[in-house]
């Protein structure tokens, strides 16, 4: 039975090998993992070998594999309205931006509009069209370390040239500001002392014109917004300083620049507020939401503008389109999660288990100096690989403790597992953990200890 299993796997790697494009990321390990069935926190591969998933799709399934509520959503519009075009009107789409919007409004005292898409990236490039729309320019600010997709314009304002090398520039190259990651400053400064001095640095390009950035004469600025993470996800989980964004604000609105907040991997509790901007004391002009939104069952995106910006007036008929946007699978998902959150109690409970979680890591980063850096917010939380120092990044180490944990040969808890872990980082060395909502105390431990068994057979083979 067994020989038999394994042969299935390898006809279908044979396959993959031959018919699938590499352009995407699977092949970023050697030898790809072929899964089979997921629940709850766990994902299992064709033996049955249970991996505890500590990414959960990048945050794309916060609620759980198989979450039932969600999962008979889906099913019951598919039974019910599986299929419309997207020029037509459904219940579920009205209701889910109406509750979206309501609840932003509820937050931020602001009105607005919601529009749908269908992936995060497509979203971004909505949001691109709403700034340019609304300020009759295209230049904007995005962070040193920002990740905001992979279509051309969402390449653009992509931190890394290796997004971009091979395909030209289509959007335009954003201006990268860098982010305030205090275990790395960029300024090489201490977080007890800086005093902001990276807000201090940004406010300086607006002191002059010939620092490229302003008019001073006018005040009209040639950046017209600031494409932001509140936490940064790709970049490695990193949370700034809780002045940050509220000191950076009173910088763009002396310009005029409008606030873009991407929240597609931390948004919907990630952090413990529904968005992660809530922590910062600021009012984005423009959200956009994807993944989470539909818990990774039918891919739904979206954004939310202020009324000034995405008002009909403004934004007319036909001004973006996708055939999938506003899927009715997607919506009725989407409003389910929505109502989900107001059943749950994930204020509470995101903040209490990421609280447990970084206790245990902490306890081992005091064994491991090898771990340079814990930290966390909500169940978004960051552990940086570094040297035997505890700081030089080590991406090696990284890259075979991933390994190890898709091998499935890992055996604390008295059986045969896998772990998943998901790497980011500007140095591609940090583990960026985002676990299930559910995932219980029990499931931590096991977690952690999975975790220090792949640290140890790592360390060995290096
Ligand atoms: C913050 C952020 N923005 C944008 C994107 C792009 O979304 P998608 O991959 O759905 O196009 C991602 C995906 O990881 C993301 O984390």
């Amino acid at each position: 039975m067994k020989m038999k299993q394994k042969t299935l796997n390898d006809e279908l790697l044979e396959l993959e090998a031959k018919y699938c494009s590499w352009g995407d990321t699977v092949h970023y390990v050697e030898k790809p993992t072929i899964f089979k069935r997921a629940q709850g926190s766990y994902l299992y591969d064709k033996d049955g070998v249970e991996y505890l998933d500590l990414q959960m799709w990048y945050s794309a399934a916060s609620f759980g594999y198989k979450n039932e509520r969600l999962n008979n959503a889906l099913t019951a519009q598919v039974d019910r309205l599986p299929q419309l075009a997207c020029q037509y009107l459904h219940e579920e789409k009205v209701r889910l931006a109406a509750s979206l919007a309501q609840r932003i409004e509820r937050t931020f005292e602001e009105k607005g509009r919601i529009h749908f898409n269908v992936g995060g990236s497509s979203a971004i490039e909505d949001s691109l069209k709403l700034v340019r729309n609304h300020t009759g320019r295209n230049l904007v600010f995005a962070f040193m370390g920002g990740y905001h997709g992979r279509t051309l314009a969402a390449s653009a304002i992509t931190s890394s040239f290796r997004y971009r090398e091979k395909f030209g520039h289509f959007g335009d190259r954003a201006f990268f500001v860098p982010f305030p990651y205090c275990f790395r400053c960029p300024y090489d400064k201490k977080r007890e002392s800086c005093s902001l001095y990276c807000v201090k640095q940004f406010e300086r390009l607006f002191e002059t014109e010939y620092y490229s950035i302003v008019n001073k004469k006018t005040k009209a600025c040639e950046f017209v917004a600031f494409y932001i993470e509140p936490v940064q996800g790709t970049g490695g989980y990193i949370i700034p300083p809780y002045e940050y964004f509220s000191e950076l604000k009173k910088i763009i609105d002396a310009y005029n620049i409008l606030l873009v907040d991407d929240e597609i991997q931390m948004g919907f509790f990630r952090t413990g507020k529904f968005w992660a901007i809530e922590h910062f004391n600021v009012t984005p002009d423009i959200i956009v939401f994807g993944k989470a939104l539909t818990n990774g069952l039918n891919p739904l995106s979206g954004i939310w503008a202020k009324e000034e910006l995405i008002s009909p007036d403004v934004f007319p008929p036909g001004s973006t389109h996708s055939t999938f946007s506003s899927n009715t699978l997607g919506t009725a998902v989407g409003l389910e999660v929505m109502k989900l959150i107001e059943d749950e109690n994930f204020a509470t409970d995101v903040p209490k288990n990421g609280k447990y979680f970084i206790s245990r890591l902490k306890r081992l980063q005091k064994k491991y100096s090898q771990i340079g850096d814990v930290d966390g917010i909500g169940l978004a939380l960051r552990v940086e690989m570094c040297q035997k120092d505890g700081y030089t990044p080590n991406k090696e180490l990284t890259d075979t403790m991933v390994e190890i944990g898709l091998s499935g040969k890992l055996t604390s808890g008295g059986k045969n597992r896998g772990l998943i872990l998901d790497v980011g980082g500007y140095y591609k060395n940090v583990f960026t953990l985002a676990p299930s909502f559910y995932i219980t105390e029990k499931e931590i431990d096991l977690g952690v200890a999975l975790f220090e068994e792949a640290l140890l057979k790592a360390i060995r083979q290096s």
